[in-house]
Formats: C-alpha cells, structure tokens, sequence
C-alpha cells in the first residue's frame, strides 16, 4: 500500500460485492476492439476534422435556461445585482480569492451563462490531490505545445504548494480538509470548477476532473477533439441496482429511488453543466442533510443532479478508464510498473465496450445498461481517452513508453 497513490474518491469507494466478468467476454471485448478501432479512429479524428476544430469553429453554446431550483438562494439574486452593478468579469476573477463560498458560487454560474467560448475554448483540467501529482512528467509531455488550449487548477491540501518549477505551480486555488464519505470532494469540485468558470484569462468551455493516479492515453490534439466535438458530456451516471446501496438514507419525497444515480466522480464535462454544478441547490442541500449510511455522496450527488436536469445531456459513461472487475477491495485495481506493457495501454485505448467500469460492478452488470461507448450517437466508438490508477511508483515505465504508444 505504502506509496500508492490515492485519488481521495478512492477513500470513499465502495466496499462492493464483487462482480466478475468472465474471461470470455473479456477475450470478446479484446476482438471487438481490434476490429472497430481503425474504422472509428480513421472516422471520427481524421486530421480535417481536427483542422475543424482549430480554426473554424463558431459554435452556438446554447446554454440551458437554468431553472429555477438551479440558485435559488434567497441572496442569489442580491449577489448577482450587488457585483454586476459594480464590477465587470475582470474585476471579479480578480477579487475572486475575497468571495465567500456563495459568492463565488453564484457568480461562476451566471458566468457560465454570459460567457460563450467561441473558437472551441480551452479544456480546464481540474485536479483533486493530495499534494504532489508524482505522474506530472506525463502531464507534462502531454500538454507540450498546446499552450493555448488548456487550463489547470488544482485543490491539494490546504496550504500545499508545488515546487516553483512544477507544472501545477501557482494553479493552486484556496482548498478545504476532504473528509472521507462526506460531501467535501463534491465541494472541493465545485470550488475548481467556479474558479475555471471565473477565469476570464481563459474561455474554459470543457472541464476534466483528473486525480493524482490519472493518466492521459492519447495525445492532447486527440483528445481535445474529442471532447469539444461531442455534443453531451462525459459522467458516469447508472442505476444502482444493488439494493443495499439504497439503504440507509431517507430520500424521498425529494428523490425517488428511481431517479437516484451512481457513478465515477471522475468526469469531464461542457460549461453548460459545468453552470449546473455549481450553481444547483436543490439536491445538494438534500445529499448534504441525508446522505447517509450506505450513500456516497461523491458518487452519487452529480450523477444523479445531472440524469435529473439534463439526462440527454450526459453520454451516461466515462472517458477514464477504470478497472472495477474483482477482486478489489474499496478501490479499483492499481496498475503498478511491473505489469505496464505498451500492449495495456493500447489495450485501453482499443476498447470500444466498458466492461470494466464501475457499473458493472454495482449496477447489476452489462444487463442494466449497455456498454458499448456512444461517440455522438455512433455505438462502439473508442471510449478512453484517460485511464486511473496508476501506482507512482510507475512514472518511469510509463515515461519510458514511445510516443507512438501514448499518443504525445
Ligand atoms: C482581497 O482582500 C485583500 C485583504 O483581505 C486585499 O488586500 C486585496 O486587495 C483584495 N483583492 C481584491 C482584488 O479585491
Ligand atoms: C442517460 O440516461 C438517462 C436515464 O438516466 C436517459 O434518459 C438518457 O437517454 C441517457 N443518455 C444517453 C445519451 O443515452
Ligand atoms: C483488472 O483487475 C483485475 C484484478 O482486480 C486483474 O486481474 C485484471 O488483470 C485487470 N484487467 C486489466 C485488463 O487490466
Ligand atoms: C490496438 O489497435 C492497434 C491499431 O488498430 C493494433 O495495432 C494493436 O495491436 C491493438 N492492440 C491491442 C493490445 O489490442
């Protein structure tokens, strides 16, 4: 254990059943993915699209009228007038460290609302750690030349501050204790995800939540593309099926069981939702006050917020790759440097079914929900474009991995 890495969801992970996925549908998995890969990649990233996607994108962001649950404070109202009456965004962003948490709140959401990004805007890469991100070499090698393209903002513990010549250095935003099976990862993502909506040196128009044992697994030009190209965000939103993670928590008349979601926290998602996560109030003051006993609110608040307000919106499913599939114990499996092979990483990027991921575990299985990657309406498309966990211990067999393999 000693060394190991922790995204701090991983505390709060569940103490499941296991479920085991035969290796015959593994071998299936394996054949599927070969056969589809070239087809989908050769479809969907051929290089005028990615042309597209850098010069000549005027999209119309037609944000969602948030309703009236979303920021329904009764000071929300006096907030937004009291700021917008004094200050313009650029004045804001700078008195951001200064707001109160509702302050900050209530101004990211309507900045997601009165801002559109319209050249395909940056990705904001929000990382919850501890402290250090020992896999930064790879974050480095994979943001290299993109400058213009992408935002980091970190919430490490509070005080941490990263070497002067780090990645992360100076992304720091002011950061609480996380508390396990509580609601402070959700808080601690609505804190980044306000701060990048804030942000008016960067026009953040997709948001990734990434943990110190995350990895990207294809290049940055790939994966950009594939995110600003999609037409719904990326959260890993399923049914539980599993009766005991539905006790032990009063939610009705609020919240049917019908409607409650599960999933990983670990997503990536357009402004749109990005307004909706930190400015909805409704469902979070009921998993603040009742989520409890068998209730994990990091996997379930947003998951289910989202399914709620915009359930064509989310694809459902995650672009991290994760392996849930038994035996685990809270956390999934970990990949350490002794069985990183150029053939697992483009095992994962081959993939074009999740039948590893966290559904499968604790959502009955395959039969609840299909697992076949949706890209934009087209099923078996590649499904990964991240992976967790990676031991820290593996950053230089990783490093060691030729571009042709990681994609950067
Ligand atoms: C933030 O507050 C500090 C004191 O708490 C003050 O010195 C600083 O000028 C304020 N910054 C802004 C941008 O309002
Ligand atoms: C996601 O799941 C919801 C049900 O929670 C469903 O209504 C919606 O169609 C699904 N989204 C996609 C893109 O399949
Ligand atoms: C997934 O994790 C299990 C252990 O829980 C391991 O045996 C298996 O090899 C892993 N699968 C992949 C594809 O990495
Ligand atoms: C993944 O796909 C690539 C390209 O289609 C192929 O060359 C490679 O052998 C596949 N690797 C694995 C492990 O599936």
């Amino acid at each position: 254990m000693s060394g190991e890495p922790e995204c701090h969801s991983c505390t709060g992970e569940l103490k499941s059943h296991a479920y085991i996925v035969s290796n015959r549908r593994m071998a299936f998995v394996g054949c599927v993915a070969f056969f589809t890969l070239i087809y989908h990649i050769g479809l969907n990233f051929s290089s005028p699209m990615l042309s597209t996607v850098f010069h000549s994108i005027t999209r119309d962001e037609n944000f969602l009228e948030i309703s009236p649950t979303l920021v329904q404070s009764t000071n929300s109202k006096e907030i937004f007038s009291t700021f917008y009456s004094r200050y313009d965004d650029q004045k804001i962003y700078l008195a951001r460290n200064n707001l109160s948490d509702a302050e900050l709140l209530v101004l990211a959401s309507h900045a997601a609302k009165r801002k559109t990004c319209r050249d395909g805007g940056r990705i904001a890469f929000l990382f919850i750690t501890r402290g250090d991100i020992p896999l930064e070499p790879l974050w480095q090698r994979y943001f290299e030349g993109y400058i213009e393209l992408y935002s980091i903002y970190v919430h490490a513990a509070p005080g941490f501050k990263f070497p002067k010549n780090s990645l992360f250095s100076g992304k720091e935003i002011p950061s609480k204790d996380v508390r396990k099976l509580s609601m402070d990862l959700v808080d601690a993502l609505r804190t980044l995800t306000a701060y990048a909506l804030l942000d008016d040196t960067a026009c953040n128009s997709w948001f990734v939540l990434a943990c110190e044992s995350t990895v990207p697994i294809r290049s940055f030009s790939l994966s950009y593309a594939y995110l600003t190209n999609s037409k719904i965000s990326f959260v890993d939103s399923f049914h539980p099926a599993r009766e005991w993670l539905l006790d032990g928590w009063k939610m009705e008349p609020e919240l049917s069981r019908q409607q409650l979601r599960k999933g990983e926290l670990w997503m990536c998602f357009q402004r749109k939702h990005a307004g909706m996560i930190v400015g909805e109030q409704y469902f979070y003051k009921k998993f603040m006050i009742d989520c409890k006993g068998a209730s994990f609110p990091d996997e379930e608040y947003v998951q289910t917020m989202l399914s709620i307000y915009d359930p064509q919106g989310i694809a459902n499913r995650s672009v991290m790759f994760v392996n849930w599939t038994s035996p685990h114990s809270s956390s999934p499996y970990t990949y350490n440097s002794g069985i990183i092979t150029p053939m697992l990483i483009q095992n994962f990027q081959n993939l074009t079914l999740d039948l590893m991921g966290m559904h499968q575990d604790v959502g009955g299985g395959a039969g609840v929900q299909s697992s076949t990657c949706l890209y934009n309406g087209r099923s078996q498309s590649p499904c990964f474009l991240f992976a967790r966990k990676f031991a820290a211990e593996a950053v230089d067999v990783l490093m060691q991995m030729p571009s042709s393999v990681l994609g950067y």
